[in-house]
């Protein structure tokens, strides 16, 4: 297959990125920043140098455009956005990259005149706080009350892909990821529970700057996700909820001290709760497309701390 990835050179990007490439695949990747950091950190010099970069800004509708008609793609993954603290802070900035963006990348593919699928990093943003929903897990029925900015473009491409099915016929999942964490994350508000797991493998002070609890999902199991729905073959516009492992920020700090021993003493939790509400059911994503990979956390903890430490030495 002929893959095209957008926000290739990002946390999720770089192994989605990674897994098409070890399975064989023709992947062609379009991101603002040139840089391949994260693939050469979790990929192979050979690997890398497989992956036809292309280097654009996603908002730029001409030029998506043109890379959807003449790239032959049979598949896209659209991950390209920028993420809650700068959409907050810039919501014009923030609405042409995640919105028009997003746009971009249907109307191109309806242009082009090949439906191809397309699978989309949505977001658990789309929900609001906690307090806002029972104690019941979130099903994706559930009315959605985005609290930033962030959420609210993530809740439009949303509706905006239903109307890409039901006026064109283009075919999309959408996955709402919670706090993606592993090698290659390092950006955006709940970027900490990764950047912790840094500074333990460093032996370095941290502070997590949030608290509360989060849903950690680890990164190669998403990328996997990604991948999986890709070329699952479902026709409709579907939104599924992605769930991983939810912990307590004070939780998370004793499990890493039981990794590491000592970690208390270097990292400490502080901060207000992430606005979004954290109980999110995944039975629809799996009843769609099948069982899905679900690396236990404090497995997916130790890979990373490991993958860090390797890196130190
Ligand atoms: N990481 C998470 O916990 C999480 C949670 C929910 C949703 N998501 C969504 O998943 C997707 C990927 O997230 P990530 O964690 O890999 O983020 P990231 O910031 O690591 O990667 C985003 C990529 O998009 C690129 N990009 C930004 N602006 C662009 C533009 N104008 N044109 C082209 N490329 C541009 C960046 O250069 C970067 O490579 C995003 O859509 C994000 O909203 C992530």
């Amino acid at each position: 297959m002929r893959v095209l990835v957008t926000g290739a050179q990002g946390c999720i990007g770089a192994w989605v990125v990674r897994r098409l490439v070890e399975q064989d695949h023709e992947v062609v990747t379009f991101d603002s920043n040139d840089s391949t950091a994260r693939l050469e950190m979790i990929s192979s010099p050979d690997l890398v140098a497989k992956v036809d970069r292309r280097i654009g800004r996603i908002e730029d509708t001409e030029a998506v455009k043109r890379l959807i008609a003449e790239g032959a793609f049979t598949h896209i993954v659209h991950l390209a956005a920028v993420l809650m603290p700068f959409c907050q802070k810039n919501p014009v900035a923030g609405g042409m990259i995640n919105v028009i963006g997003t746009l971009n990348i249907f109307e191109g593919v309806r242009d082009s005149g090949r439906p191809v699928p397309i699978v989309y990093a949505s977001s658990s943003a789309v929900w609001g706080p906690t307090d806002e929903y029972g104690e019941g897990p979130l099903t994706e029925d559930m009315p959605l009350k985005p609290s930033t900015h962030y959420g609210v473009f993530k809740a439009a491409n949303e509706a905006n892909a239903r109307n890409f099915y039901a006026s064109d016929g283009i075919s999309s999942i959408g996955l709402r990821p919670w706090t993606v964490f592993g090698p290659g994350r390092d950006a955006g508000l709940t970027a900490d529970p990764t950047l912790a797991m840094r500074a333990v493998a460093r032996k370095q002070p941290f502070q997590i700057r949030l608290s509360g609890h989060m849903d950690l999902q680890y990164v190669r199991d998403v990328a996997d996700i990604f991948i999986q729905c890709l070329f699952s073959g479902t026709a409709g516009a579907h939104v599924f909820n992605l769930r991983g492992e939810v912990i307590e920020m004070e939780a998370l700090r004793l499990l890493l001290d039981e990794i590491r021993p000592g970690s208390t003493e270097l990292i400490s939790v502080e901060g207000p709760e992430v606005p979004v509400a954290y109980r999110m059911s995944d039975e629809a994503l799996v009843k769609t497309v099948g069982a899905i990979p679900r690396t236990p956390l404090r497995e997916a903890i130790l890979e990373t701390i490991q993958k860090f430490e390797s890196l130190v030495d």
